[in-house]
């Protein structure tokens, strides 16, 4: 598929809306939206029980996500969102008084969250204080003592868009003997990741944002060792090794990570997941990887020519994404306006953040560009 076939899988693109949203909620293209309403049909048809029929859906879906992320599809579990996730090792892990765990000072709550839930425990959190959206591997190994047990850090900052190198710091991990978790819902589909040569314990990446999917329905990969640490607190009749004896009530969990999966999943998210992955696929995801590095270093690059504060100041190729943050007075103002003119970006934090995917254009970026430029110079 090329570039312009892919744009024609784009409804909004027709109005001419410029949509540059993707790191808080993706379109659902043509391809993704007909499978979901295939399920519906059959839902609300004669067929009404296509459960057999999607559940098949599952296997693929796994092993495309095993091939994302460089690991076996048996490592791979469905989930809700990211703050579920996180919390199944949270919640999991035998965690002793004065253990510490080292966060950055910007990550988004939901990998927060579920940490600061164990201060009650005597858990301690430690922050690694950002500098212009910049979370340094330095900072992080200054904080790091005998008592640290884990690190968790998104591999994309949602503010910032930063991109910090998980092989530096899961090789660090490693060395200290440190649980690496990573959130990746910032970064999976849109910048390449490899478990394996990040040493990565815990990743969670999601399918609503840059996967293009529906919300509810997320994924997690944990390797084998991790598992092995984790008193998993939630189970159903879905997590253990004969889940269709019903009533032997035999609670042995399945070896794989499909154990986390308690009961009935969705479905229809499911369904659309898999269709974006091929969807994905049929594009190339090199491809467009370099398609969203190309308009995010294009975007920055004028953002700053033309006098912006960019919170990235000094970006290079090697720490950016898919995320364009900029420092604007009246951010929010200026949002409803490019929203007036049918441009699409949001307000995190008062930084005004944009986020085009690899279908998106140079030109549509000048469009961007030129509408800022008219209403700060009138603001
Ligand atoms: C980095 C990051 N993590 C997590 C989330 C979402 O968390 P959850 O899936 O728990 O809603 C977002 C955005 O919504 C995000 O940007």
């Amino acid at each position: 598929m090329n570039i312009t076939k892919a744009r024609q899988n784009f409804e909004h693109l027709k109005i001419s809306k410029i949509y540059f949203n993707h790191s808080s909620l993706g379109p659902m293209p043509l391809p993704v939206a007909q499978k979901v309403h295939e399920y519906i049909n059959e839902r609300s048809g004669a067929e009404v029980d296509n459960f057999k029929k999607t559940l098949k859906t599952v296997g693929e879906i796994k092993s495309k996500l095993g091939k994302l992320l460089n690991c076996g599809a048996n490592r791979i579990a469905f989930c809700e969102n990211v703050s579920t996730a996180i919390s199944i090792i949270a919640n999991g892990l035998k965690w002793e008084r004065g253990d510490r765990i080292i966060l950055g000072d910007i990550e988004f709550p939901s990998n927060v969250y579920p940490f600061l839930n164990l201060q009650k425990q005597g858990v301690e959190v430690d922050f690694v204080k950002s500098n212009n959206g910049v979370l340094s591997i330095d900072d992080y190994e200054k904080l790091i003592t005998e008592k640290t047990k884990m690190i968790s850090v998104s591999h994309v900052q949602f503010l910032t868009g930063y991109k910090i190198d998980l092989e530096r710091l899961g090789a660090l991990c490693k060395q200290m003997n440190i649980i690496f978790s990573v959130d990746g819902i910032q970064s999976a589909g849109v910048t390449k990741v490899d478990v394996e040569k990040m040493k990565i314990d815990f990743f969670t990446g999601g399918s609503h944002k840059w996967l293009l999917g529906l919300q509810g329905f997320n994924y997690f990969f944990v390797n084998e060792n991790l598992q092995e640490k984790i008193e998993q607190q939630n189970v159903g009749w879905i997590s253990v090794k004969n889940p269709w004896d019903l009533t032997d009530y035999n609670l042995e969990l399945r070896n794989s990570a499909d154990r986390y999966q308690t009961g009935t999943q969705s479905l229809i998210g499911m369904t659309a997941l898999n269709a974006s992955l091929d969807f994905f696929e049929s594009f190339g995801f090199d491809e467009i990887e370099k398609r969203i590095k190309s308009n995010s270093e294009y975007f920055l690059s004028q953002l700053k020519l033309n006098g912006y504060k960019i919170v990235l100041e000094n970006f290079s190729k090697d720490i950016i994404a898919g995320i364009v943050s900029v420092k604007i007075d009246n951010a929010k103002k200026i949002e409803e306006k490019l929203k007036e003119g049918n441009i699409i970006c949001t307000v995190r934090d008062g930084i005004l953040r944009f986020s085009p995917h690899f279908y998106n254009t140079k030109e549509e970026i000048d469009i961007v560009i030129s509408e800022l430029r008219e209403f700060t110079k009138r603001s």
